[in-house]
């Protein structure tokens, strides 16, 4: 992207001294000046509490750059040449009187710098700030856009039920415009999951193949080898539903569903996604029991480690019935995809880290080669991998060569890492340039929003209402309940446990 295309502008994040920035925005801000993807007049403002001067903020960013950017500097003068542009202000962001210093710290950067009043504010702090910081921001005129841009870009979870979510978009309509704000969702920035837009529809052979009369069922996982880390604070009243489900597994599902946009601008994507939300089929108390299952990771001794159960991960209840799993078997009521199964799981402390779509095509109508390959999952499948080893694998049927009709399933695989000098850039880039340019079309609106938390609402209330519902233990390091395999009905179906390498199949599995 040539950076004469983009506005000077100031970048201001809120929560400055948090992970967030030290592990992913200041090194993808630093692998897009790498790539002279920035704008000529670029700079970062950091705010927190924390007592960093600009000098001392710089170093610490440089150790997050260091291990964290993909494009790692190639000397230190690089380094410290990039780290100019870095500045910090700490101020108490829960504080109106606070703020004053905030404009005019701006105002300074701006003479300096020529930003022209651009600026961006990113909010990655505790969600309780995000009612607030919008407001002190407004009420120093901040938010207003005279020949110049405000935009506010805001971290999940954005709201934790529905009720909150709808409050928090009326509470940030009060000063903003729709268009000035960015809900971010990550899943959107990476790569591979806007290459579903392109294999769906800049192939040809795929469209009529996509509906009901040749698909059996969707699968979609995201599973996660970590457990919860240092956030059981927040997991522990959020669980894999809110963490996950209602977002990342949501926007996956839409962009697997979607009809063809009428073009590939944020408006038309973004108006074909609401639909398969507004298509979902509600749950109802019996699908609530039926299509459902969730579990908790318990205590194991796996290849030699030993992993702690979730209630006694730090700041965890010791009788916390929060789910670190979640599988789903849900509908879409439209034309295209009556009747046809989409089942969403995701986990923490699972045996690896995979995130993957799965499209399981109907079976030929008639099996002229009887007693083969008869195990679970005997389907062509078409596996669209998000990450790791991200890529395309297409399972077809073979002849093994040799006197009769022997057939067996092989793989037509594409593996990213097979393109030579391609850099895949974290998801962080890809949306934060797209914020610098003005597209909103990798982030979230309000309609989306609060149609995938009203989805999600008839599930929360089911669990928070019937505390004694199912919660099913298992062990860190397995694949989750085993229950949930029931979800997936019908003779020789499972959900897929896929291996860390796309191309290996379920028996040779590296993990
Ligand atoms: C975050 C969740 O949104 O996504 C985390 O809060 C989760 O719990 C993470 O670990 C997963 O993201 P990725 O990119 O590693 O799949």
């Amino acid at each position: 992207m040539p950076t004469n295309k983009i506005a000077n502008q100031i970048l201001i994040i809120f929560g400055a001294s948090g992970d967030l920035t030290y592990r992913k925005l200041i090194p993808a801000i630093f692998d897009l000046y790498k790539q002279n993807s920035l704008p000529e007049k670029f700079s970062v403002l950091g705010v927190s509490r924390t007592p960093f001067t600009d000098d001392s903020f710089r170093e610490k960013m440089k150790e997050g750059i260091l291990k964290f950017s993909g494009l790692k500097p190639e000397n230190e003068d690089e380094l410290n040449k990039f780290c100019n542009i870095l500045h910090y202000l700490p101020i108490n962001t829960a504080e109106s009187k606070d703020y004053s210093q905030l404009t005019l710290r701006l105002d300074e950067i701006d003479k300096n710098e020529n930003t022209q009043g651009n600026y961006i504010f990113y909010l990655s702090t505790p969600p309780s700030l995000y009612g607030v910081i919008p407001k002190y921001l407004a009420a120093e005129g901040l938010n207003i856009e005279n020949n110049c841009f405000r935009r506010i870009i805001i971290e999940k979870p954005f709201g934790t039920n529905l009720k909150s979510a709808i409050e928090l978009n009326s509470i940030l309509k009060e000063d903003y415009k729709e268009e000035q704000i960015y809900r971010i969702d990550h899943y959107l920035g990476k790569e591979t999951v806007q290459n579903l837009l392109v294999t769906r529809f800049a192939n040809g052979i795929y469209e009529p193949l996509w509906n009901r009369n040749y698909i059996h069922h969707v699968e979609i996982t995201a599973a996660e080898s970590i457990g919860i880390e240092n956030r059981g604070g927040y997991y522990d009243h959020s669980g894999a539903l809110r963490d996950m489900v209602q977002n990342h597994l949501m926007q996956l599902l839409a962009l697997v569903a979607m009809e063809p946009p009428m073009s590939i601008d944020a408006t038309s994507i973004r108006n074909e996604k609401l639909k398969v939300f507004q298509a979902l089929r509600p749950m109802k108390d019996d699908d609530l029991f039926k299509n459902v299952v969730r579990g908790q990771y318990l205590p194991s001794n796996t290849n030699g480690n030993y992993y702690k159960g979730y209630r006694e991960e730090k700041d965890v209840a010791k009788d916390s019935r929060t789910e670190t799993y979640v599988a789903l078997k849900l509908f879409i009521d439209n034309w295209r995809w009556a009747d046809v199964p989409f089942y969403i799981r995701t986990g923490k402390r699972l045996p690896t880290r995979v995130s993957e779509i799965v499209i399981h095509f109907r079976p030929a109508p008639q099996n002229l080669f009887p007693g083969q390959e008869i195990h679970k999952n005997n389907d062509n499948q078409l596996i669209l991998r998000i990450q790791p080893d991200e890529g395309v694998s297409f399972q077809t049927k073979m002849k093994i060569p040799g006197s009769g009709y022997r057939v067996k399933n092989v793989n037509m695989d594409f593996h990213y890492s097979q393109l030579h000098n391609v850099y895949l850039p974290d998801a962080y880039e890809r949306l934060l340039l797209d914020c610098m340019m003005g597209d909103p079309t990798l982030y979230i609106d309000s309609g989306a929003l609060e149609a995938t938390w009203k989805f999600v609402q008839p599930l929360l209330d089911f669990w928070k209402n019937n505390t004694e519902a199912p919660l099913y233990g298992y062990p860190a390091g397995s694949w989750g309940p085993e229950n949930a395999d029931r979800l997936i009905e019908g003779e020789n179906k499972s959900f897929r446990y896929p291996c860390k390498n796309l191309s290996n199949d379920e028996n040779y599995c590296e993990l």
